[in-house]
């Protein structure tokens, strides 16, 4: 698959045109790799006349390349990562209003996110964010669990803390607006400058700090709670944490991007992939987000939500393009940058 995927690259960057009579869909995949990459095989094996080009980015990375395609769109559909930057495109103009015929299926916080987007996207999965620690690491080096946020600043775990950089990483951003809705914005940054200081590296990617934890790179990743639940249910040593002061969650999103060269087929694809037995499947890929269909089974790993003390987060306020823009630019001063080092 990601052979295709760079042939197909290679051939349209040259100007190459598709094999006659093959049908394409283009598209982006923000969520894990091992997701975006059975949801391909499984569609395409479904459906055998379309060729699927997918390209896995971030979702900060996926809005900007979405935005860089602007009236020339080269991108069909985008399918996964937090809800905030599709919100964003969808303000923009960037993404297609779209009423499924699968609206109905879906649980009221999916059928929300269209709604705030007049119809531009539409929520596919949740899931809280959180952390999860390496439990050896921490018992070798005699650190204490962490179980608040405000645990995350004690100085013996200088180093220890892995989160995303938030302007390339839905999952970072999401903890940016989390913070800042639970603590008031000039606190959450102080709050920030202060992890800064035991935070190893700002990755790229948002689960990234949690598989480096896994690995012992690092003692602890700030990731979604099921990122973290996919590696202890690999078998490494992680322990998931809900904050004790409350957290955010994502509506991880899907949407259809506005003037892009295959309208048909995103159209197909997201009709299918809102259906339960797609959405049934996410488990096989170890992902245990929450699905947004009523009927589709999550699994038995999947954090529950009501047993998570749960902020009210305001999707339509983080997910506008001034206040993303302006939490962003204030966090590039601030705070990126700032680590143990
Ligand atoms: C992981 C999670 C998804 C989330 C995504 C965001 O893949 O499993 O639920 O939507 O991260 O990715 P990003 O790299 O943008 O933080």
């Amino acid at each position: 698959m990601k052979f295709r995927t760079v042939a197909i690259a290679v051939g349209a960057a040259a100007g190459l045109p598709a094999a006659a009579g093959a049908a394409e869909l283009n598209m982006i995949c923000s969520a894990d790799v091992v997701i975006c990459e059975k949801l391909v095989s499984e569609f395409e094996s479904g459906h055998p006349d379309v060729e699927v080009n997918m390209v896995r980015l971030s979702s900060g990375e996926a809005y900007a390349k979405v935005r860089a395609e602007g009236r020339n769109p080269q991108t069909d559909l985008w399918w996964g990562g937090t809800g905030d930057p599709q919100l964003q495109a969808a303000s923009d103009g960037l993404t297609a209003e779209y009423k499924s015929p699968m609206l109905p299926e879906l649980h009221d916080w999916a059928v929300e996110q269209a709604e705030t987007a007049g119809y531009r996207t539409v929520g596919v999965y949740s899931g809280a964010l959180g952390w999860g620690y390496n439990r050896d690491i921490f018992a070798k080096k005699g650190l204490k669990a962490p179980a608040c946020w405000a645990d995350l600043l004690d100085p013996a775990l200088k180093g220890e803390i892995q989160i995303a950089d938030p302007n390339s990483s839905g999952t970072a951003y999401t903890a940016l607006a989390t913070l800042v809705q639970l603590m008031g914005e000039d606190e959450a940054f102080e709050y920030l400058r202060a992890l800064g200081g035991n935070v190893a590296q700002y990755t790229k990617s948002g689960s990234a700090p949690v598989k480096a934890a896994a690995r012992g790179e690092t003692g602890l990743g700030i990731v979604f709670m099921h990122d973290a639940v996919s590696q202890s249910v690999e078998g490494f040593p992680i322990e998931t944490v809900a904050p004790c002061e409350g957290t955010g969650y994502e509506v991880g999103s899907m949407s259809i991007i506005e003037g892009g060269p295959n309208p048909d087929e995103a159209r197909v694809f997201y009709d299918w992939v809102l259906t339960p037995e797609v959405q049934s499947l996410m488990p096989e890929a170890g992902s245990y987000q929450i699905p947004s269909n009523k009927a589709a089974v999550a699994s038995e790993h999947t954090p529950d939500l009501s047993k998570i003390k749960l902020i009210d987060y305001d999707f339509a306020e983080y997910g506008s393009a001034d206040r993303r823009k302006e939490l962003l630019a204030r966090w590039d001063a601030e705070v990126g940058g700032r680590t143990a080092e």
